[in-house]
């Protein structure tokens, strides 16, 4: 009854959550030899993949998915740059109980090459969220944010970096809130007892 993380690559949100001591049961991959599986092996947390290329369709494949899910029972599913859209009838089943870390400040920038988007929308703050997953691409209600400068000599390589230490900051946070029953989402806004969830970092070296 804890939590299962789906990835598809290099797993540092993964490792993240491990490095803070959370109880992942198991990690799933639609991609045979993520790296991010070995890291959950060196810690002898099950693994399993559910190759998408192998399902003709969307549904078929979450179908798959659910079930390895599911033998897990989970509390919380934890989407670790897991790189597939989902059918709403796979996220309606995990409704509430399914989180995703977006590197991008949403609802600005969902989708990909977040980084790019921002340097060419020259945003003066740019950053990652932790939020519930729902039907509507990187939608849903925001747990937790956080926010850095956008330098003048920044390029997508150097702010991918300074945003993906603070998703290593957050999401283990957000999902530690999940466990400890601290979310209350009400009318699509997310708040935490006992704590102000909008985080500011200064990243400055
Ligand atoms: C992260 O930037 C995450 O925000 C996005 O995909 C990337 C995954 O990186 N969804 P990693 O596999 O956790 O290192």
């Amino acid at each position: 009854m804890a939590v299962v993380v789906l990835i598809s690559g290099r797993g540092s949100n993964l490792q993240a959550l491990l490095d803070a001591g959370l109880p992942v049961s198991a990690v799933i991959s639609n991609v045979p030899g993520a790296a991010g599986l070995a890291i959950a092996a060196q810690r002898g947390v099950p693994t399993s993949v559910v190759p998408h290329k192998d399902f003709a369709s969307r549904e078929s494949f979450d179908d798959a998915l659910a079930k390895e899910i599911d033998k897990h029972s989970p509390r919380l599913v934890a989407l670790a740059g897991f790189m597939r859209v989902l059918t709403p009838g796979f996220v309606d089943s995990y409704r509430n109980r399914m989180l995703n870390v977006h590197p991008s400040l949403l609802p600005a920038f969902p989708g990909l090459n977040t980084h790019e988007r921002a340097l060419a929308e020259g945003v003066k703050l740019h950053g990652c969220s932790v939020h519930f997953v729902t039907a509507d691409l990187d939608h849903g209600p925001i747990v937790a944010q956080a926010a850095i400068p956008v330098r003048r000599e920044d390029t997508a390589v150097s702010l991918a970096q300074r945003v993906l230490k603070q998703e290593h900051v957050i999401y283990p946070r957000a999902v530690r809130w999940f466990l400890d029953g601290r979310l209350v989402i009400r009318k699509g806004a997310v708040s935490v007892k006992g704590n102000d969830a909008q985080l500011v970092f200064d990243d400055s070296p």
